[in-house]
């Protein structure tokens, strides 16, 4: 029921715009949880740590802790002293009590359909996980994991949990330069890869890149030395194995024995690292515990999706690839958890139809679906044809993640897919937050849903929205996001850098933390995000560093100097544009200079080859020079003003004032790549 006044504050749809949906057989979870959120809020709010305690003592521990928070900020310690396993968590309790439930649903992009139940993920995560020691994998070790989504990429992650090994996921789109930076920065001594995997109809050779990326000298990590490969693919896939070093999945696992008791590991012991970007060059690795992720991920899983992803009859499916940390969340971790059966699905989401992802909806019955922004816009742009005739009538549950939904978007998400029947739930949150920080939870109690609004903060979770000083600002008002206390999906800190972690996100408030949004709360306490307060873009739902891009972009010889930025995009939310100021070909050793289009598709590909397909960028423009600060500060929202078609806006900090026309002339002349 779509209803009108009531919230003030800055809303991005009709003012007071919300609609009341309860959840059709609400309820029902195996997990179900006692009490909506009002309650548990009310709950949290009194004692949020012993509120914590309570959602922790739902899952498996071997001892239990001897102190729920160990606070010394910025480092947050929880059940400290427990001990646990992930992967006894995720499989054991389910296979013990009913092995033949599925726990996967494949797909693969070319159609092949796999089921998994819980009886035969344990048994190979415990083959995988023997596989692994017998390759010298210990406790504390690192592996790397450059799969697409395969059940095998699943599998491994829980294989390390299982014998305590720190995987490292690196998405299949990113290069073999960004692999290699990862396997080294993490030190990891084995790699689990595939022979390929299947993007938009052609074949992407994971094993050739992963050969290169073993190949390139000077990983202070120490060298690769094994690499497991996993035949995804086979004939047809060239699939070169270097003896001694490269062994096949089949080969390794298949030999071991079924069977492997868990590693009783310390509830603060790492469980995985996962690279994301900053506002720096280099990637952060942040580094994920055990027991407080895993009491978070459990506890945001059943509130945000409850019976309608958790029950018998239920399937869930989140669109993420297994490379981010919605994957980690919210298909290796949080629906295992909760004994759900999910589906997952290798390829595109477009292809070969633009119906993709709505004919596997209706095929696999999907009752619960967590997507992006961008994924439903690419579904809009195609028009009816994308949707298709058919009832979409299994789904009872929507969500969203990765990008701010907009009102436009999140009513034909309500509508066109969701028939008005299925609740939306848009929920924000970060790599570094483990799990959901703020989300309307529909599956516990029947609340107003606002379209363009995450909602309120998750039951024990603080979010504040404070001002440049750090103050809270007033209900309305935009400011920057913060978390005024700890919560248990936390990061543990970056990998190897305690320093970097303190930088760059407890510095800027004193005893906050800064997640790098900006946000509006509403008189309801529902949070309305933004975008990023810093140099991140967020392409695709996928965070990419300026400066990240723009070290890329050095890598190019032809280039003395550079700037990137976003500009709006229909379907991606923000796509990728380049300044690149030439290098003068002066010095007697360096090439030719090459033409302004060469030099532009050299751009191009080298942000592909230094980052991957995943960092495509959309126009490089060539100028003579960049528009700095009188301190020397590239001003960016000025090219992204102008890159956009906008007034370039107040440039009076501009210590050169000729460089607003020399953009002007270069955007002016088109561009290339
Ligand atoms: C950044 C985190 C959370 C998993 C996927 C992305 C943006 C994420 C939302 C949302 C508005 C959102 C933020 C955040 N973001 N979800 N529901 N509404 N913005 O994880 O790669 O660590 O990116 O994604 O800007 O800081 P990530």
């Amino acid at each position: 029921m779509r209803q009108g006044g009531g919230a003030d504050g800055r809303s991005r749809g009709p003012p007071g715009e919300s609609y009341t949906v309860a959840l059709a057989g609400a309820g029902g979870g195996e997990d179900a949880p006692p009490a909506g959120p009002s309650a548990l809020r009310a709950e949290a709010a009194a004692d949020y740590v012993s509120f914590w305690e309570r959602q922790a003592s739902r899952l498996s521990w071997y001892r239990k802790w001897d102190r729920a928070l160990d606070w010394r900020p910025p480092f947050a310690r929880w059940f400290v002293g427990g001990r646990t396993n992930a992967s006894y968590n995720a499989l054991d309790v389910h296979a013990a009590h009913d092995p033949s439930r599925t726990a996967i649903v494949w797909e693969g992009e070319d159609g092949a359909v796999r089921t998994v139940t819980y009886g035969q993920l344990l048994e190979t995560a415990c083959r995988t996980a023997n596989a692994l020691s017998s390759l010298g994998v210990g406790r504390g070790d690192r592996v790397a994991v450059y799969l697409p989504v395969v059940p095998e990429a699943i599998a491994t992650m829980l294989a390390c949990a299982r014998i305590g090994a720190v995987h490292t996921v690196v998405f299949s789109g990113f290069s073999a330069a960004a692999l290699r930076d990862r396997i080294a920065d993490s030190g990891a001594r084995v790699l689990v890869t595939a022979d390929g995997c299947r993007r938009r109809g052609s074949v992407l050779p994971l094993k050739r890149i992963a050969d290169e990326a073993a190949s390139q000298a000077g990983a202070p990590g120490g060298p690769l030395e094994r690499i497991v490969v996993v035949r995804r693919i086979g004939e047809g896939c060239e699939c070169p194995m270097r003896q001694g070093r490269d062994v096949y999945w089949d080969d390794a696992v298949s030999a071991e024995p079924p069977e492997r008791e868990p590693a009783e590991m310390d509830s603060c012991d790492p469980l995985f690292i996962l690279y994301t970007s900053g506002t720096t060059g280099r990637p952060k690795g942040v580094l994920h515990g055990t027991g407080g992720y895993l009491t978070h991920v459990h506890s945001t899983f059943g509130w945000a999706f409850g019976g309608a992803a958790a029950a018998r009859g239920s399937v869930f499916h989140c669109t993420a690839d297994v490379g981010w940390v919605t994957g980690h969340s919210y298909v290796a971790y949080g629906p295992l958890l909760h004994g759900a059966t999910q589906l997952i699905y290798e390829g595109a989401p477009d292809h070969p139809a633009p119906s993709r992802v709505w004919d596997m909806v209706r095929r696999h019955r999907v009752t619960a679906l967590y997507t992006t922004p961008t994924a439903l816009r690419l579904s809009m742009r195609h028009g009816e044809a994308a949707v298709g005739a058919a009832p979409l009538d299994s789904l009872r549950l929507l969500g969203s993640v990765g990008e701010p939904i907009s009102p436009e978007v999140w009513r034909w998400y309500f509508e066109r897919i969701g028939g008005g029947r299925c609740p939306v739930i848009d929920t924000w949150w970060q790599t570094e937050t483990g799990g959901m920080m703020a989300s309307s939870l529909p599956a516990l109690e029947t609340v107003p849903l606002k379209p363009g609004s995450a909602g309120p903060p998750v039951p024990g979770v603080d979010l504040r929205i404070v001002d440049e000083g750090g103050r809270a600002v007033q209900a309305g008002q935009k400011g920057h996001v913060v978390a005024a206390r700890p919560w248990p999906g936390m990061m543990l800190t970056l990998w190897g850098d305690d320093e970097r972690y303190r930088a760059a996100y407890w510095d800027r408030f004193k005893g906050l933390y800064h997640a790098g949004d900006y946000a509006v709360r509403d008189g309801d306490g529902y949070l309305w995000f933004l975008g990023r307060d810093d140099d991140v873009l967020g392409v695709a739902g996928h965070r990419l560093g300026t400066a990240e891009l723009e070290a890329a972009i050095a890598t190019h010889p032809g280039v003395a100097e550079s700037a990137v930025c976003g500009v709006p995009d229909e379907v991606k939310g923000e796509a990728i544009v380049a300044f690149v100021v030439p290098r003068a070909g002066a010095a007697d050793a360096s090439p030719a200079q090459p033409l302004p289009a060469d030099l532009a598709a050299g751009v191009s590909a080298a942000v592909r080859s230094e980052i991957g397909p995943v960092a495509a960028v959309r126009a490089v423009h060539v100028v003579e020079k960049l528009p700095k600060t009188r301190s020397g500060k590239i001003m960016r929202r000025l090219l992204r003003a102008m890159a956009s078609g906008e007034e370039a806006g107040d440039t009076t900090t501009l210590e050169d004032p000729d460089a607003v026309d020399a953009v002007r002339r270069a955007l002016a002349g088109g561009s290339a790549g």
